[in-house]
């Protein structure tokens, strides 16, 4: 991959009292004028952020909080792919190498915007840390969130022809697996109690959506009725959201520009299970990796469980 160590212009020391100078970041190379850019981006006071990394939900919750955000509009979520909708501020960027073509769509928006981001806490636009706009972080296993990012990069086309065993071998290969993961989510993970962060699994979402759906109402304050609740059940159910054109990213598919792009394809929400990674991965490299998981994990002093939520809190 094409990644090198970047350094952002600041960290946000006012968040979080960590040895940041320390914190390696990674980003595609040559992207320095694009990372100053987000870093210096300006924002509206009413922009919402969904902030994961890839594969951990993000579709999932981008859709309800897209829909709490516009009155339960679920006609408007049908009728137009929820990329266009809500943008991904790394998109644009990542497949034309052109800063416009990220931040154009965005500042055409209506308010209030919904920004989808996978960058990590110092990445992203300094004005976030103030603290004024609301962020919504969603983690998940990183291993079911790898498993999920080889079938999407089949169907991409970065890694056609790739076996998901070959895929994995490659991930515990990598210097930084899986420090970078579980450093992202710690640190919104953190923030979780601040009145600005909403921080939940997708672990969290598959046992109780509604108690999620609720949650996340109250912290936009955008209450919904009864009747609201079960369409959004529904809309948002695995089944829906698995025959729905318009949260598969086919448009995004449409946009990448790779050789491989579609060749094999599998679709964007594909299985939905937690721990599926389980009956996906071989015994041994799961072994591998849960060493070394374990091991960043008592680095930050922080369990999976308690990343999860799946931990009494
Ligand atoms: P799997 O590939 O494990 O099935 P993201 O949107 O962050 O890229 O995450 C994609 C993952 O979320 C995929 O995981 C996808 O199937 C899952 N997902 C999307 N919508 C879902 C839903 N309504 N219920 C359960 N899982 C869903």
């Amino acid at each position: 991959m094409n990644r090198v160590q970047v350094t952002p212009r600041s960290y946000p020391t006012n968040l979080i009292d960590k040895d940041w100078g320390n914190r390696k970041l990674f980003y595609t190379k040559d992207s320095e004028n694009f990372l100053r850019l987000v870093h210096d981006m300006k924002l509206r006071d009413d922009d919402v952020w969904i902030v994961t990394l890839p594969k951990c939900g993000t579709t999932w919750m981008q859709e309800l909080l897209w829909l709490l955000l516009n009155n339960c509009d679920f006609e408007g979520a049908l009728a137009k792919d929820q990329e266009l909708r809500t943008p991904f501020l790394e998109f644009g960027y990542s497949v034309f190498h052109d800063p416009n073509r990220s931040f154009g769509p965005i500042e055409d928006l209506k308010s209030p915007r919904l920004i989808k981001s996978h960058l990590s806490l110092a990445l992203l636009p300094s004005k976030l840390w103030e603290g004024k706009n609301k962020v919504i972080y969603v983690s998940r296993n990183p291993l079911d969130s790898y498993v999920s990012r080889y079938y999407h990069g089949v169907s991409f086309g970065f890694n056609y022809g790739k076996s998901l065993h070959q895929y994995f071998d490659e991930v515990l290969a990598s210097d930084d697996f899986p420090t970078e993961f579980i450093e992202h989510a710690h640190e919104f993970y953190q923030l979780r109690n601040e009145p600005w962060v909403f921080y939940t699994s997708f672990e969290m979402m598959k046992k109780d959506l509604r108690g999620v759906i609720n949650d996340v109402s109250r912290f936009l304050n955008k209450p919904i009725n009864d009747q609201q609740m079960e369409k959004l059940l529904k809309h948002l159910s695995f089944a829906e959201m698995k025959k729905n054109p318009t949260t598969n990213h086919l448009w995004e598919l449409a946009q990448v520009q790779h050789e491989n792009a579609g060749k094999e394809m599998h679709p964007f929400v594909r299985r939905g299970d937690v721990n599926g990674y389980k009956d996906e991965l071989k015994p041994e490299q799961i072994e591998k990796a849960n060493v070394r998981i374990q091991e960043v994990l008592a680095k930050n002093g922080v369990t999976l469980d308690e990343l999860l939520l799946l931990k009494d809190q």
